[in-house]
């Protein structure tokens, strides 16, 4: 090799360094990019819901019953649900107590239909739920659960998550204060359109609720489906969730899954539920006065101070 051609050569070298470095930082990306299309494909292949249901339901009257109605979870020996049938008539109020593990939950996720029964009907004004189109069926039905589920957005994007006909700055902000909300929003840097951060990770538990709350008041739908939380919030959050709810309960067939006295007192009917059978169904003072499981339930779970 002539002296010429050999600098040529290891200059040439030189000059492709930096390109080589470049190379294995994108190799870097790539393999981020794959991880990151992984997840996402998991998700996109998810089969769709069924929906079988072609029946309209523009708005019901809010009647549910259960008829007779057991849940096997796949791969489980014992029924989470065992036979449960009860009413609930429009307007009124059906708390649901129990152990841990009990069914409360599998119980309320049959209306939304997340879960299917495996033998029995749940019935909305006298009709079988998976008669109905399934986006129908869930306008009637606000959700407010234990862990809410909030969005990297703003604050009034949360409450009007999954509405846009007709949401204008006014009825969100209405739906906020029924919700005593409005005390900590107008609070933030940028009120309404404050960002709440990843899965509301800049509010506390309360505000969470309260945003809830709030989304559910907008919501507007007959049926009404609580998770109270067990968490324990400081006495004036305590009062402004509460506050809120009772505003928020009246007109509306609602399903609570109680863990406060002052719900389960003033609950037209409670039902008791015993790993998946409703094993007692009466009001507050008739079921104590029985003196069965949910008298001890009672004693146990609703230790509250009296002045509450
Ligand atoms: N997705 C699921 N797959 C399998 N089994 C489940 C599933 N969800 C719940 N279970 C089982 O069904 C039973 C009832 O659960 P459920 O969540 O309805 O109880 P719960 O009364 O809501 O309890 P808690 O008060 O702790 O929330 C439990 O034994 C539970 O292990
Ligand atoms: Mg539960």
């Amino acid at each position: 090799m002539t002296a010429g051609s050999f600098v040529a050569m290891l200059s040439a070298m030189m000059a492709m360094l930096p390109s080589l470095k470049r190379i294995t930082n994108v190799q870097s990306l790539v393999q981020r990019g794959v991880a990151a299309a992984e997840r996402l494909f998991a998700i996109l292949d998810q089969p769709d819901e069924a929906d079988t249901g072609t029946m309209p339901l523009l708005s019901t009257r809010g009647e549910i019953e259960f008829r007779d109605v057991s849940v096997l979870y796949p791969g489980q020996d014992n029924p989470a649900l065992d036979h449960v049938s009860f009413r609930a008539a429009p307007g009124t109020v059906t708390a649901i107590v129990g152990r841990s593990g009990s069914g409360k939950s599998t119980l309320i996720r049959l209306l939304p239909r997340f879960y299917e029964a495996s033998a029995g009907t749940v019935l909305i004004d006298g009709v079988p739920v998976q008669d109905f189109r399934l986006s129908d069926l869930r306008r009637q039905i606000a959700l407010v659960g234990q862990r809410v589920m909030l969005f990297d957005d703003s604050i009034a994007a949360n409450i009007a998550y999954g509405q846009t006909e007709g949401m204008d700055e006014a009825r969100i902000r209405k739906a906020a204060e029924a919700a005593n909300a409005t005390e900590f929003i107008d609070r933030l840097p940028g009120g309404m359109d404050a960002g709440i951060g990843e899965n509301g990770g800049l509010l506390s538990g309360g505000q969470r609720q309260r945003l809830a709350i709030a989304r559910a008041i907008l919501k507007d739908a007959p049926i009404l489906i609580l998770d109270e939380a067990t968490a324990a919030l400081d006495t004036e959050s305590e009062r402004l969730v509460q506050d809120a709810l009772n505003r928020l309960i009246p007109d509306h067939t609602t399903l609570v899954i109680a863990h406060r006295l002052s719900t389960v007192e003033h609950a037209d009917q409670v039902l008791v539920l015993d790993a998946g059978r409703l094993v007692e169904q009466g009001t507050h003072v008739e079921l104590l006065a029985r003196g069965g499981l949910y008298a001890h339930l009672h004693r146990m779970q609703f230790r509250e101070p009296e002045a509450g």
